[in-house]
């Protein structure tokens, strides 16, 4: 039989992003253009600079997805696009493309919520992972612990109250002088560091499962504004290991008492910094003490990218038929 073949779209951030899936699990091309370099010297996104390059990308980076797939638009069965949340400008590229194509070819379209495309991550070429489970979903705009009973219904558990956690690593490592984006290089340097700063942070909020983060990158940034007024040098590697330490070890605990509350035996981790070499160290270290399963998707899908998308959005139209090609983006999407 034909399997059924979802083009999916991402445009949220700062990667141009057109994936093929066939089945909803099975990656047939996931081309990803990053504009890494356009904003590393600004050290940060810059919203107008990322709207531009989308537009730039779109096009061909859609013809390189159909072409290492094999296929033309015609054998597409769904279109896939992320419609929040995001930058308005760079989510109003990848959609109008999307919805561009789908009227012209009368194809059935699905807007796709970024988030959920990233908890979807995790079922692309391993589609036995099932319900219930707890997702700890991590990126550099959320921050967000959810219980599943099935798939597409979310739970949440906690969120973040200020920062979230990518976005602390990436503050972390801007005052530290390690660029853009800072997660990936606080992971790097912290590796082979001692981590043994403990940086103050505030109390926790009574046994529920929301995360902060401000209080820790505060903390960081006064310890090193007084080794600054001392004339002491800083070891950058020692403080990235003890920031990084730290804010594994919030994301922890949140994450396995809910496990234990929960009583689960599935735990998913997904968004950026479930890339994080120690968060995926503590969470296996202790998944296997409590004999229950820690999943995390291979590194170039833990970041954005439009494969997650298009299972995302192939679960999805599965339960609940398309979108209306009426729908826009929206920048402030919730779960
Ligand atoms: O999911 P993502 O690509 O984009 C958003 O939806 O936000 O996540 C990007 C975030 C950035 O904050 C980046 O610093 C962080 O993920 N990140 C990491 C690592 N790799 C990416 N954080 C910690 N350790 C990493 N290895
Ligand atoms: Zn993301």
């Amino acid at each position: 039989m034909k399997p059924f073949i979802t083009l999916g779209i991402e445009s949220s951030c700062d990667e141009t992003s057109v994936a093929v899936i066939a089945d909803g699990t099975v990656i047939r091309s996931n081309i990803i253009s990053s504009q890494l370099e356009q904003h590393a010297k600004f050290g940060g996104v810059v919203p107008e600079i990322a709207a531009r390059c989308h537009l730039e990308a779109v096009l061909p980076i859609y013809r390189l997805a159909l072409a290492e797939a094999g296929i033309t638009l015609e054998e597409v069965d769904l279109i896939a696009a992320t419609y929040g949340p995001g930058l308005i400008g760079s989510l109003l590229v990848g959609l109008s493309f999307a919805k561009g194509l789908a009227l012209a070819k009368k194809i059935p379209f699905i807007g796709v919520n970024h988030i959920e495309g990233h908890i979807y991550a995790n079922i692309l070429e391993r589609p036995e992972v099932k319900p219930p489970l707890v997702c700890l979903t991590v990126s550099g705009g959320h921050t967000d612990l959810l219980y599943l009973e099935k798939w597409g219904s979310y739970r949440i558990l906690g969120r973040t109250r200020d920062d979230a956690a990518g976005e602390a690593f990436d503050k972390v490592a801007r005052v530290l002088g390690l660029g853009y984006p800072g997660g990936p290089q606080i992971d790097r340097i912290a590796r082979e560091a001692a981590d043994d700063l403990e940086f103050v942070q505030p109390k926790g909020f009574g046994g529920n499962y929301d995360f902060s983060f401000s209080g820790l990158k505060t903390a960081v940034i006064n310890y090193l504004h007084r080794q600054k007024q001392l004339g002491e040098a800083v070891d950058s590697a020692r403080v990235a290991a003890s920031f990084q330490r730290q804010a594994v070890a919030q994301l922890t605990s949140r994450l396995f008492k809910a496990v234990d509350d929960l009583g689960v035996r599935t735990i998913l981790l997904s968004g950026g910094v479930a890339a994080n070499s120690k968060l995926r160290q503590v969470c296996l270290a202790e998944a296997e003490r409590r004999g229950i399963r820690c999943l995390y998707p291979p590194l170039t899908l833990c970041t954005d990218n439009a494969a997650m998308i298009a299972a995302a959005g192939y679960f999805r139209f599965q339960s609940e038929g398309p979108s209306d090609l009426e729908i826009t983006a929206q920048p402030d999407l919730c779960l």
